[in-house]
């Protein structure tokens, strides 16, 4: 079958209809039972609450190791490589190194929990705008595959750690002069940010030529991430044919042949339904597509490419179950206030986003009204939700369920309020077992040992 060219439609595709169910950006496996309850991963949610309390967490794995099998499909000779700032865990680490995947990590933190959890180090990227001699002695010592260099004075400063006789597999950062993404503070493509090492001016290509004098550092390829939660193929193509240009470049200049392409990560999830998520058979085939047709014109082989999604692979995974606490009706405002808030989920208060949170473990026949789910903390900008459909007759005791929270939840968590953050728990085929859990009072004193 031929490869849709650049011209064709982009795969960005609209959520399906919300069905009756209303649980189109759930997992797959999610289905209504009686009484108003949910089940993820055959477990009740109204079970879970009742068993881990409340907030919690759920993480489907059968759906986190569906989404890696469908980037494998999507992407067969790349390395897909997930970006474990989404969500970081052992019991993750081990389903998404038995799907054959690679690892994004971009601290010693991270590096050393997947290390210690048996995470190939190899199989490794480190990333980093500002890495710490720590980040980058625990990148050596534990043999991280490739360090990702993102700015002028890492190349120097790496070098010298490399101990003698020993050469580190680096990439270099580049900003291809691409704008997407769906928020500011994450858009990374452009130079008007803090990520990288321009193409335009100039500065992706001395560091290029530095990194070719430094006998420790053995350049293997390219790196480029434009932004996050991106719904159209077109800037991954735009950024594809400014990559392989500077390959070109390079190979002239050079007469060497980088082997590598990573082209980052970003692709969007649909949170709510009927917003549009990134279609990823699409997008490998166009990505494949262009790939090829672009460094057949400039004379250069195909490099081995490399993705790194976090959000699509585990946003849609987890779900997070709240507590109604209290109903507040101000104006002709309501406000439903749950348990947790934004020292589980910053994302509403930071970018803006939106959720679809559903009542769960109670038929409602009242009719909806629009309300704003709201955490208990103590600002006014702590909304888990904006213009949430609820029931009329919501309130406190009743289960609110968030879907589409698997990504960037619990790994920008914090303790705000003293609140403890909320525990993990895997489901898979109708068991439920704990893989983090909740954040005591106890752990949070431990940790203030001074008076
Ligand atoms: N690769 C690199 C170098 C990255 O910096 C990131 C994300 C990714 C891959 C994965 O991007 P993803 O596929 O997950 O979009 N906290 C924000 C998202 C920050 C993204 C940071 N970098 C949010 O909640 O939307």
């Amino acid at each position: 079958m031929p490869l849709p060219g650049p011209s064709a439609p982009s795969p960005a595709v609209p959520a399906p209809p919300d069905h009756a169910d209303g649980l189109s950006v759930w997992p797959a496996s999610a289905r209504l039972a009686s009484h108003g309850d949910v089940e993820v991963g055959g477990v009740s949610l109204v079970e879970a609450a009742s068993r881990f309390g409340t907030p919690v967490y759920l993480l489907d794995e059968a759906e986190v190791r569906e989404r890696c099998r469908t980037y494998l499909r999507a992407f067969p000779d790349a390395e897909v490589v997930y970006a474990a700032k989404a969500f970081l865990c052992r019991a993750l680490l081990h389903w998404v190194r038995e799907e054959g995947l690679g690892l994004d990590v971009c601290s010693a933190g991270e590096l050393e929990l997947a290390v210690t959890t048996g995470f190939p180090p190899e199989r490794m990227v480190l990333h980093g705008n500002a890495k710490s001699p720590q980040d980058l002695s625990a990148a050596l010592r534990l043999g991280v595959g490739r360090i990702v260099i993102d700015s002028a004075w890492e190349i120097a400063r790496l070098s010298a750690l490399v101990p003698d006789g020993a050469r580190q597999k680096v990439l270099v950062r580049v900003v291809p002069g691409v704008s997407a993404g769906s928020h500011a503070a994450i858009r990374t493509g452009t130079d008007d940010q803090k990520f990288g090492l321009s193409l335009t001016d100039g500065s992706a290509r001395h560091a290029i030529a530095r990194i070719l004098d430094q006998p420790r550092l053995e350049l293997v390829g390219l790196h480029c991430h434009i932004g996050s939660q991106i719904t159209t193929v077109k800037p991954y193509l735009t950024a594809l044919r400014r990559m392989v240009g500077l390959l070109a470049q390079i190979h002239h200049q050079y007469g060497i042949v980088l082997p590598e392409l990573d082209l980052g990560g970003g692709h969007a999830v649909a949170y709510r339904p009927g917003e549009t998520a990134l279609d990823i058979p699409s997008l490998g085939a166009r990505i494949r597509g262009e790939l090829a047709t672009s460094c057949a014109a400039a004379g250069i082989p195909v490099p081995r490419l490399a993705v790194e999604p976090g959000r699509a692979l585990v946003g849609p995974a987890g779900v997070a179950l709240y507590r109604v606490l209290a109903v507040k009706q101000t104006g002709d405002r309501v406000f439903v206030a749950v348990d947790g808030g934004m020292s589980d989920n910053p994302r509403p208060a930071l970018y803006g986003v939106r959720y679809a949170p559903r009542l769960v473990g109670r038929r409602s026949t009242a009719g909806p009204r629009t309300a704003t789910v709201v955490g208990r903390h103590c600002e006014a900008g702590d909304v888990l939700a904006t213009d949430a459909q609820m029931p009329g007759d919501i309130r406190p005791g009743d289960l609110v369920a968030i879907p589409v929270a698997g990504a960037y939840h619990l790994s920008m968590a914090s303790s705000y309020n003293a609140v403890g953050r909320p525990p993990v728990v895997a489901v898979h085929d109708g068991g439920a077992r704990l893989l983090i859990r909740r954040e005591s009072l106890a752990d949070i004193k431990g940790r203030d040992i001074g008076l």
